[in-house]
């Protein structure tokens, strides 16, 4: 859809991540996009968003089947609970819009299929976010990785351990803790250690060995999960997740070559960087310049800026339905891992 114009936009969903990130990243490329229209059931949200992107009221929207049809848009974002993102991407391509649809791509292979289906069907431009690439440490310790005396990461593990409350676990009140919305700590929290992981190395995972379980909480969806990577070139990693372990929220992503390490905190705020001659990790100086709330958020806005500038350029998205389709069948691996106690072959899913 290349345009002279900047591309409208329109969101279905205007809860936490969009208040939180998504909006200012977007109304940082006001050369590259304008929120035309906003969708959500939920008033409040409804309000604080179009309030703040400036949204007239006609194009405030409770159903966003509404906003598809009135609404004069050139692509959405999609960011709503799990369970509602293969029929949200469906409707948004038969409307004929480019998507961005927030991670996972859907609950299952199967829906995942079948939305792919839809936007092949109506050649439509599909992307999925995977914000955590953009990130300063991301984007500094790829770089790192590719200097000729690095070396090829061996060996990697990443974590993201954290601690839920019962509130925050109950599946009553949050989506997340319930099956029925596509909820669950690696669906939901060790996608993103999962593609970190996995570009780290540099190499696709071919097999998963996993236990995926329940532990810490009176819910239907897992809490605690760990994963055994073995990747086409042969090198090994780990994930390891959980909602039940507080203490410090914590997650990191390192990766290992015969001479080096590079350690990922804090999925990119920081970076530290092991010679192995000096036995010492050292931190990296990122120079980003950002504040807190600002590097918060880049992830989002890094993304948005390479993504909405690939869209307009009529480019492929930087991250693609593959990608997403990839790393949804290794948290499917993992499951399957789990039933079966056995490595999965990927290429087999
Ligand atoms: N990439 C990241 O770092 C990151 C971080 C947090 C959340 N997320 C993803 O963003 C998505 C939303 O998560 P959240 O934390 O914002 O959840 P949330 O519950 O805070 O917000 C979801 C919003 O969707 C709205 N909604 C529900 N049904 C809708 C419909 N039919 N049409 C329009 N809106 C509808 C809800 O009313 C709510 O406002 C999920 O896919 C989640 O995994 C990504």
């Amino acid at each position: 859809m290349p345009r002279e114009q900047n591309i409208r936009l329109g969101l279905i969903g205007c809860g936490g991540i969009v208040q939180k990130s998504h909006l200012q990243g977007l109304l940082d490329i006001p050369n590259l996009v304008t929120i035309s229209a906003i969708a959500d059931p939920i008033p409040e949200n409804r309000n604080r968003v179009g309030t703040a992107a400036d949204i007239i009221s006609e194009q405030r929207y409770e159903d966003h089947r509404h906003m598809l049809v009135r609404a004069e848009l050139d692509a959405v974002i999609i960011a709503t609970p799990h369970h509602l993102h293969a029929e949200h991407v469906i409707e948004a391509a038969q409307a004929g819009v480019a998507i961005i649809s927030e991670k996972p791509m859907a609950t299952s292979l199967e829906e995942a299929d079948q939305l792919l289906d839809a936007v092949k069907k109506h050649s439509v431009p599909y992307a999925i976010v995977h914000n955590f690439l953009y990130t300063p440490g991301t984007a500094e310790a790829l770089r790192l990785l590719r200097r000729e005396n690095t070396g090829i990461p061996q060996t990697g593990r990443a974590l993201s351990l954290f601690g839920k409350t019962e509130d925050q676990a109950d599946p009553n009140n949050v989506w997340r803790a319930s099956r029925a919305a596509g909820g669950g700590c690696i669906g939901d929290s060790a996608y993103h250690e999962i593609y970190l992981i996995e570009t780290m190395i540099g190499s696709p995972v071919r097999y998963v060995e996993a236990r995926v379980q329940t532990k810490f909480f009176d819910f239907d969806v897992d809490d605690v999960a760990f994963l055994l990577f073995e990747h086409e070139n042969g090198a090994i990693s780990t994930v390891s997740t959980s909602w039940g372990m507080p203490g410090g929220d914590q997650s990191t992503c390192e990766v290992y070559t015969r001479t080096h390490g590079i350690r990922i905190v804090g999925r990119g705020r920081e970076l530290r960087y092991l010679d192995k001659a000096d036995r010492r990790w050292q931190p990296v100086d990122l120079d980003h310049g950002l504040d807190n709330d600002a590097l918060s958020r880049a992830g989002h806005a890094n993304y948005f800026a390479a993504t909405f500038k690939a869209l307009a350029e009529g480019n492929s998205p930087p991250i693609t339905a593959e990608h997403a389709r990839h790393n949804l069948s290794l948290i499917h691996a993992a499951h399957q891992a789990t039933t079966q106690r056995r490595a999965i072959d990927v290429t087999e899913l």
